[in-house]
């Protein structure tokens, strides 16, 4: 007999095979973002064979389905993401994309088939839950305005009184699980700069304004207003991604476009930020006799975990995965509208460590190498399966 305690929750054995199977399945046929159809009737479809659920596709491509006990609880929500990125595959996985320039490069296949996984468990042991468990599936991630804020516009967060959604993390070796507190990912806010000369003959520059000098001064200027402009310990991203103008050697063009994105975790700086970033524009464009247009575009609110919740799902974590799997984690400046579901009850965005090499290198999230390791799966089925059983767990009220 073996002394090593079995880890808490224990997943059905064929539960595990069929999550690792759905992912697959979601990685040989990824969609972009608002055009998951098929994704989203396969989904509806795998949840009508579990049956025992309440399923309604609330907007877009979106899949809810409510496991309703019938008995008075807390209704805790879990969420996970099914979009795919216009990116051509090159891992050479036998499931690889067989949707030519489309991939799932951020492992979304995964939190899909993680939740499915979460799903089939929950319904066997509904016996031992009360209130409700509400599996959001959601649509739409990686393109603003993001399918999360069409779903709680519809009503699918009524009632809840907790969230909790994981991202499978190949910065994070497999095996370690994050649970930061706090703010997690940052508001990608998007700009688009274009400065107005006027355009003339490059040998004869006093006749022009010349727009591409200019904008390379608005370029080197904001690159300011971080390095002086925001509290050091505080945190933001100012990316001029790109500078478009002219035609030839010869011709100093009429206008110059620039286009890039500002990261932020913090409500104060990012509209701070916004107004120096136009004042700057303003100020250099003005001073060298150019007009500007300057457009910005607020991204998804960062996500900030809920530090009672974190505190509870740090222990639950702990007792799955075993307490040396937590991994400190610092926040990520990308976006996600995670978010979304967190203006409407208190919530928490779980990393789950899935590191895989792929030709000995371990690439980032929306390349075309990356991979995830399917051990992972396991552990975010477990985390989803032991969070309801600890919220929902029948006679805890
Ligand atoms: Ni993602």
């Amino acid at each position: 007999m073996s002394t090593t305690p079995s880890p808490s929750p224990s997943i059905q054995t064929d539960t595990l095979t069929q999550v690792v199977g759905w992912r697959r399945h979601l990685h040989a046929h990824p969609e972009l973002s608002f055009h998951e159809r098929e994704t989203a009737d396969f989904i509806h479809a795998t949840l009508e064979s579990i049956g025992e659920l309440e399923l309604s596709r609330p907007a877009g491509n979106s899949v809810v389905a409510r496991l309703i006990t019938g008995r008075p609880g807390p209704v805790l929500a879990m969420r996970a993401d099914m979009d795919a990125l216009p990116i051509t595959e090159e891992t050479k996985l036998p499931f690889a994309s067989t949707n030519p320039g489309v991939m799932h490069a951020c492992g979304h296949d995964g939190h899909t088939a993680i939740l499915l996984g979460a799903v089939r468990e929950l319904v066997a042991r509904r016996d031992a839950l009360c209130g409700e468990v509400r599996f959001l599936f959601q649509h739409a991630e990686e393109v603003n305005p993001g399918g999360a804020e069409e779903m709680v516009q519809r009503g699918v967060m009524d009632g809840v009184t907790r969230v909790i959604g994981t991202h499978l993390w190949a910065q994070l070796e497999c095996g370690k699980v994050g649970v930061p507190s706090g703010a997690v990912t940052a508001a990608p806010d998007t700009f688009w700069i274009t400065i107005r000369g006027k355009g003339g003959h490059a040998a004869i520059p006093q006749q022009t304004v010349d727009p591409i000098a200019i904008g390379a001064q608005v370029v080197t200027n904001l690159q300011h207003l971080v390095a002086r402009g925001v509290d050091p310990l505080d945190s933001a991203v100012v990316s001029i991604t790109q500078f478009h103008a002219g035609t030839t050697h010869n011709v100093i063009p009429e206008s110059a476009e620039l286009n890039g994105t500002v990261r932020t975790l913090d409500a104060v700086v990012r509209t701070e930020l916004a107004a120096r970033m136009e004042r700057v524009i303003r100020g250099v464009t003005e001073a060298h006799g150019a007009e500007y247009e300057f457009i910005y575009e607020r991204g998804y609110r960062p996500v900030v975990n809920d530090a009672a919740v974190t505190a509870e799902l740090t222990e639950i974590v702990a007792q799955v995965c075993g307490r040396e799997a937590l991994a400190p984690m610092r926040p990520v400046m990308v976006g996600e509208d995670f978010s979304a579901f967190q203006q409407k009850a208190p919530g928490t965005f779980v990393f789950v460590g899935a590191a895989r090499p792929i030709d000995g290198a371990v690439h980032p999230h929306h390349h075309p190498k990356f991979d995830i390791d399917e051990r992972a799966l396991e552990t975010g089925v477990r985390i989803f399966v032991a969070a309801a059983e600890r919220w929902c767990a029948r006679g805890a009220l």
